[in-house]
């Protein structure tokens, strides 16, 4: 890496945090830095060196696959501890890499989300049947934690016909727990004191994505065990798709990689998606007021709606209050680019090939560019017309280029269809005047986010 007169020389300020370590959020820890010292720095801890940029212009600069792409830098090294060369922390040049991508491209395209809608409208409505005996009772219910219940039954059925049935239980599954705390393990390595003692917690990692490799074992041998020849999911393709050029297939090593990133990917960032946004709704009332007339043109009094595919396509104003939430709080906030070839970014900061340059899109999404009341609330960012007006570069909550986000339809149908479902449905209390505190897991989630709710009544 450049030393610091190379840094200095390039006007990016070097930040030593040793002394206070990275603490319980890191993103938001650089956040601040930023706002302090501007868009560009390097966070120093024990002496290891990371570049953080968030604006425009060298985040587009970042974006040209030709000469920048996708870096799996320190955080998803450890990421790979469990998910190995699934899609997510595979190595751009891992053959792997482009085989699984070929063969799983067409179940993400906008037309398969035909084939996974009926099963999300099934997973929306066990969230609906939980939440009406929380309105009829006025207990609170936990926002975040039944969003993500609600994320990873449905990936689970619709991506590999597994039912998680994470309703049922008042515990978050198992699954999830070990999850969470793999991430947590993930995270918390950065910060870690050269000749520190981490061995039980490497230990209680080890047992954790050990449960995760057996849980993921379990359902593909559910699947293989059924007979059955499923083509239309995610694991049916795993299982029998050949390459569409040379005929591989996916090894059952790479399978089970497979799934736990999907099963991770799939419904982590999701569910914190529409925790934001639920946040964002309770708290902006003429917003709502706004989803609550699209909503109501399409299903008026309907006591149970059911959507239907092309509904949620039309539930424009719905969508864009979604990527107003993920433009604030993009719950996978940060990716790291490398270069090609030893190159000047924005003419000036020298890198080596290979060397990795992290996005912090929090703070992109606050770039002059969004006007100059940033922390401002206000889907109208996302009508056809502004987003027309502005570059593509100033948004980038599912990452960039041909490594960008593979769910994005898939997050965007689903939370689509619940948020309208919800506010159609009901009142949204703040009925403990909710103060934001944004927990991190590697990614973002408002913690301790609770609503009570009633029945909307015909004068809401
Ligand atoms: C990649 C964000 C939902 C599967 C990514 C990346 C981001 C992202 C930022 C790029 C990471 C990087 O460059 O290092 C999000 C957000 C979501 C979401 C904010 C929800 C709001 C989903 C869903 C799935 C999914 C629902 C699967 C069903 C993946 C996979 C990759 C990926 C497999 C790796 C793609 C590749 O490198 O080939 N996501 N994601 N994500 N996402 Fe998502």
């Amino acid at each position: 890496t450049p030393d610091d007169s190379a840094y200095a020389a390039a006007g990016v300020p070097v930040v030593d945090v040793t002394t206070t370590g990275l603490g319980p959020g890191p993103l938001q820890q650089i956040m601040g830095l930023m706002r302090e010292h501007g868009p560009q720095l390097v966070r120093r801890v024990h002496g290891r060196d990371a570049l953080f940029v968030s604006d425009l212009d060298l985040v587009t600069e970042l974006a040209d696959e030709s000469r920048f792409a996708k870096s799996i830098g320190p955080a998803l090294r450890n990421v790979r501890e469990f998910a190995a060369d699934g899609l997510f922390t595979a190595y751009n040049d891992e053959p792997n890499w482009a085989r699984a991508h070929d063969i799983l491209m067409p179940a993400f395209a906008l037309g398969s989300m035909r084939t996974y809608h009926p099963v999300m409208y099934k997973v929306a409505r066990r969230l609906v049947e939980s939440w009406d005996l929380a309105a009829g009772d006025g207990s609170p219910v936990d926002v975040p934690g039944d969003m993500t219940r609600m994320t990873l039954d449905t990936i689970g059925l619709a991506g590999f016909g597994y039912d998680f049935a994470s309703f049922e239980s008042s515990e978050p599954h198992p699954f999830v727990e070990a999850m969470v705390r793999c991430l947590e393990w993930s995270m918390k390595r950065l910060a870690r004191v050269p000749g520190g003692d981490y061995e039980a917690a490497d230990a209680a990692f080890r047992a954790d994505a050990d449960y995760l490799a057996q849980v993921v074992d379990d359902v593909i041998s559910a699947r293989v065990e059924s007979g059955e020849r499923h083509t239309d999911d995610l694991l049916g393709l795993m299982l029998t798709a050949q390459h569409p050029r040379d005929g591989s297939t996916l090894d059952t090593a790479n399978i089970r990689n497979q799934v736990i990133t999907f099963l991770i990917a799939g419904h982590e960032t999701t569910s914190g998606a529409m925790s934001f946004a639920m946040y964002y709704l309770a708290k902006n009332p003429a917003v709502l007021d706004l989803v609550r007339r699209e909503v109501d043109a399409l299903w008026g009094d309907t006591t149970d709606p059911e959507p239907d595919f092309d509904e949620v396509g039309r539930l424009t104003y719905t969508r864009q209050v979604l990527n107003e939430a993920l433009r604030l709080w993009p719950t996978a906030a940060a990716f790291s680019r490398e270069a090609r070839e030893d190159t000047l970014l924005g003419g000036r900061i020298p890198l080596r090939a290979g060397q990795g340059v992290t996005v912090l899109a929090p703070m992109l999404h606050r770039e002059p560019v969004w006007g100059d009341n940033p922390e401002r609330f206000d889907p109208n960012r996302f009508t056809p017309e502004a987003e027309a007006a502005r570059s593509p570069h100033a948004f980038k909550p599912f990452g960039t280029g041909e490594r960008a986000c593979i769910g994005r339809q898939f997050a965007l149908h689903e939370a689509t269809m619940l948020l309208a479902m919800l506010v159609h449905r009901y009142r949204l209390v703040d009925h403990a005047d909710y103060e934001l505190s944004v927990k991190e897991t590697l990614t973002l989630k408002p913690d301790g986010f609770t609503l009570t709710l009633a029945p909307r009544t015909p004068a809401d």
